[in-house]
Order: C-alpha cells, then sequence, then structure tokens
C-alpha cells in the first residue's frame, strides 16, 4: 500500500482500501489499541458490513490486520463494542488467558427485505489470542429482537458497583439498558430518552461511562448517543447525556436537562436544532470511547468516524472511502451553560510533531501569512493561537488555501457569537449538494481570549476552541493541497497574544 492518493490522509486512520464507517470494539489490552470498523471490504460504497481491524500503541500509527469477522448465516455485522472479560465471567476463556470479547449486531438482511421486524440481534466473538483470531459463540444470538427495527450497536462495559455487566443498545428513538453477569444472558433494565434530547432520526452508537471533572472530582454519568439525521448542521452526529448511573437507571442530570429545554437554548443552539452536542462539525459521527484503558491511565478516550450519511457514499476518493477523526480525550467542565464535556486530542499527537515555530506577538491588522512567516509549506499540521480582540469584537479565520483560490474558512462569527467552518469554496464539491455550506457551533466561554487549536491533515479540519469546550470536524476536497495559513480580521484589528505552528509528519512515513 501507498496511502498517497489524492486526499489521502497522512496521519488519520483510513482503511487501505474498500469503504469504512463507524468505530468497533475500541479496547485497550497487553499495549495495543483496538480498532475495529465497520467495513466493505469489496467496494467503496456501504454494503455486507464486516468489522475490519487494526492496533496501535499511541492511537495515531496504526497497524493494519486482517479482517477480524465475517458475516454468518445470523447476518451481517454491524456495530458494536468489545470489552476484556478478565474475571472470566463468560467461560470463554480463562483466568490467566481472558477472553476478548466482541459484542455486536447481526444485521439479517433477508429478514428485512422479507419485511419482518427483528432482523437486527444482537451476537458475540471471542478471541484468546490478542484478536489475532476469532470465534463466533455457538449459541448467537445472544440477544433476541423484541419487534423493533432498529435495534442495534450494543456498548457494553463492566458496572464494578452491580458486578455485572451493562449493555447500552440503541432502539429507534431511545436507549435500553441491559444487564448480564456472564455476557451470555442479558436481561432488560431499563429505558431512556424518548422524550428529551435531539430526535430529528434515528439514535444509533451509544455509550455509558463516569468521567470526573478535573478541578472538583465531581463525577458524572457521560450517555453518549449518536443519531441520524438530526445533527446541528445537518445529517449525522454526536449528542450526549449528563446524568447518574445505578446499574438500573440512568437519570438526567437537572441542570443538564434544564439546559436542553430552555427556549431559548442561547448557548446551545444552532439554527434551532435542540440538543448538546460532543463535535458541531459535519463530519464526526458514531464516536465512542474505549474500554479496557488502565485505571492508572485515567483518561476516558474517543474516537469518531470523519464523515456525515448526508454524503459518505459519494465523496471523491477512489480507492477507499473515509477516515477516522483524531483520538480525543473526553473531559468534564463548568462552562457558562452549565457542565459540559469538553474533547482535546490526545497527547499522542506529539509522536509525530515535526519542527514548532512559534509566532510574535503582534497586532494584525486586515491579515497576517502565518506560513508565509513561518516559511512553513506543508498541508498536515497543528495550529495553535491566542487571539484577543481589539476594541469590539470583530469577526475572525484561520484561512486555509491553495494556490487555487480554493479555500476553507475556520473562525468566529461575530455577529452569532459562533464559530464556523466555511467550505463553501473548498474545492469539489460536485459530488452532493449537501456538502457545501457554512457549519455553525456555540462558543461555551467567557474568556476575552480565544485560544483556537486547529489539527490540519491534507482533507480535513479539527477545531478545538476553548480548551475543547467546542469542537468542530469537518472534511474538503480541493484540487491541490491546502498549504497556505492566514489569520484574516474582518474590518478591524485582533491582537495574537501568541501562537506556534507544528508540522505533522506522515504515519506512513
Ligand atoms: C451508524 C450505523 C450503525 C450501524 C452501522 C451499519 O453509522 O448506521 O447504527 O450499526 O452504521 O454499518
Amino acid at each position: 500500500e501507498t496511502f498517497n492518493e489524492q486526499h489521502r490522509l497522512q496521519f488519520h486512520f483510513t482503511p487501505p482500501s474498500g469503504w469504512m464507517n463507524d468505530p468497533n470494539g475500541m479496547v485497550y489490552h497487553n499495549g495495543e489499541y483496538h480498532l475495529f470498523y465497520q467495513h466493505n471490504p469489496d467496494s467503496t460504497v456501504w454494503g455486507p458490513m464486516h468489522w475490519g481491524h487494526a492496533v496501535s500503541k499511541d492511537m495515531i500509527s496504526w497497524e493494519h490486520l486482517p479482517i477480524a469477522l465475517y458475516p454468518d448465516s445470523l447476518g451481517t455485522i454491524f456495530s458494536g463494542s468489545a470489552v476484556v472479560d478478565m474475571n472470566n465471567t463468560s467461560g470463554l476463556g480463562t483466568k490467566e488467558n481472558p477472553a476478548m470479547v466482541a459484542i455486536y449486531t447481526y444485521h439479517d438482511a433477508e429478514g428485512e427485505r422479507a419485511g419482518r421486524d427483528d432482523f437486527q440481534t444482537q451476537g458475540i466473538a471471542f478471541s484468546l489470542d490478542n484478536g489475532r483470531s476469532w470465534t463466533k459463540y455457538k449459541n448467537n444470538p445472544v440477544l433476541k429482537n423484541p419487534g423493533t427495527r432498529d435495534f442495534r450497536d450494543p456498548k457494553v462495559m463492566w458496572y464494578e458497583e452491580g458486578q455485572k455487566w451493562i449493555m447500552t443498545l440503541a432502539v429507534k428513538d431511545h436507549i435500553s439498558f441491559y444487564s448480564s453477569p456472564n455476557l451470555l444472558n442479558w436481561k432488560l433494565e431499563s429505558d431512556f430518552g424518548a422524550n428529551v434530547g435531539a430526535h430529528g432520526g434515528v439514535w444509533e452508537c451509544p455509550d455509558l461511562f463516569k468521567l470526573k471533572t478535573q478541578d472538583t472530582d465531581e463525577e458524572k454519568w457521560v450517555l453518549i448517543v449518536n443519531i441520524n439525521p438530526g445533527a446541528p448542521n445537518g445529517g449525522s452526529g454526536t449528542q450526549y447525556f449528563l446524568g447518574s448511573f445505578d446499574g438500573n437507571n440512568f437519570v438526567i442530570d437537572p441542570q443538564f436537562e434544564a439546559s436542553l429545554n430552555a427556549k431559548p437554548v442561547i448557548a446551545t443552539t444552532v439554527n434551532g436544532q435542540e440538543g448538546i452536542w460532543l463535535d458541531y462539525g459535519r463530519d464526526e459521527y458514531a464516536g465512542v470511547s474505549w474500554s479496557g484503558v488502565p485505571e492508572e491511565d485515567g483518561r476516558r478516550l474517543f474516537m469518531g468516524w470523519m464523515s456525515n450519511w448526508d454524503y459518505a457514499n459519494v465523496v471523491p476518493t477512489e480507492k477507499w472511502r473515509s477516515a477516522m477523526a483524531i483520538a480525543r480525550k473526553l473531559e468534564l467542565v463548568n462552562t457558562p451553560a452549565g457542565m459540559r464535556v469538553a474533547s482535546m486530542p490526545v497527547k499522542e499527537l506529539q509522536n509525530i510533531y515535526g519542527t514548532t515555530k512559534k509566532l510574535e506577538a503582534q497586532t494584525i491588522s486586515n491579515v497576517l501569512d502565518i506560513s508565509d512567516k513561518l516559511s512553513i509549506n506543508t498541508s498536515t499540521y497543528d495550529l495553535q493561537l491566542r487571539l484577543e480582540p481589539v476594541g469590539t469584537q470583530n469577526s475572525f479565520a484561520v484561512e486555509l488555501s491553495n494556490a487555487k483560490n480554493q479555500k476553507v474558512l475556520v473562525g468566529l462569527d461575530a455577529s452569532r457569537g459562533q464559530y464556523y467552518i466555511d467550505r463553501t469554496k473548498s474545492g469539489d464539491h460536485s459530488f452532493s449538494d449537501k456538502f457545501s455550506g457554512i457549519q455553525y457551533a456555540p462558543r461555551l466561554s467567557n474568556d476575552k481570549a480565544f485560544d483556537l487549536r486547529l489539527v490540519v491533515d491534507v482533507a480535513s479540519v479539527e477545531l478545538f476552541a476553548d480548551s475543547g469546550k467546542t469542537v468542530m470536524t469537518a472534511i474538503f476536497f480541493p484540487d491541490e493541497e491546502f498549504t497556505k495559513v492566514k489569520l484574516v480580521t474582518e474590518n478591524g484589528q485582533l491582537k495574537l497574544v501568541s501562537g506556534q505552528m507544528t508540522d505533522l509528519k506522515s504515519i506512513y512515513s
């Protein structure tokens, strides 16, 4: 494999060839981060799903492995999770060599075509050799379908306090929680969400975990619910809820619920849509977190698919389709809008750092040509800027561009008080009339200074603003790579307090 085709990302995960969507089975075990993924090896469009597989020591550089799970007589293999059964509750491994267990959805396409409603069930498979070879459990499915067309994407975790497994499952317009002593027999505990949050589409790919605040050690449970369509900027997106979980029920946090219900939802509404979102950009979906990360590490690590169902099947790449967004660390933070989940790139991104060049503090009128000033000529970099208004707040943007006058703008729209990404002139968008346009996100900080971090890779930009309180991910397809970077201000001045740009090395070099 060469990994150097047009638009091929250089440090984000992509399948060597064929189609990819959701990340699946993310689990850390014996020093390796596993990433499985929804994969159609025979085509660059969605089709019969397999679980592709890769491993990494740092979530940045990946070793591609053979396909882990193939379709069988029960169906194709839809999304799901993986755990390590440390206490051998399933009996599928031993205490000395615990089984890695994948819990996934069987999608029986024939059943669907025949007009049945029970064509999605949950199955499991296990591996005793660090995920290198897999055996499907003989009594699959372990959870049958009660008669609901959308019944999928099991995310399983060990609930220590109750010494049982909890499965968080997406069921059309709500989440169902199931419990099990052994991963083999499952019992319905409760349902959540039919009347709360965004409901512009089907609920998919959930996740449930506990998170601590950095400063006060306060704890909340986070329930992630991906949804398609119904995202704030259209198509698919990742919403979440804060609350508590007692092994039976998820109870939404009253303050969080109040901010969901407030009308207008000043700090959280974009384009009049409801919900609170982990990433407001068009191109982060189906994101969930890694299980099995050691307690000493203490991080909650998250990764999403970097596309949108509005156009994922038609983006202009030839050999492969879609990438994963960069791995992120999630954190609970206090904001003027209440407690929220912030995300930042994992620190391991430093493993591919090239040279860092610093910008001098200065006042900018109209434009600062960053790539020119720093003599940097790359389309893969990490740019960090701290900006302050001079006088009244004016709009500003980081402009990524090429010699063909194609560009993407990532900045602040002062009239809305919101961040935005504008890809209306970003190059090819002929493949879909849903691709072009401007996407917005709320600002969740009252700080005078704007902290912007842009992680840019050939055909993608991820904005982490105000220490990750606002995140936006967007992809683009220019005719020539965007190697120019400028900071532009609209009718006014802007103070650059500090800034630095680091070029990022290709994970294939
Ligand atoms: C989300 C999703 C899941 C499903 C999978 C199928 O993108 O629709 O709900 O399991 O993709 O590929």
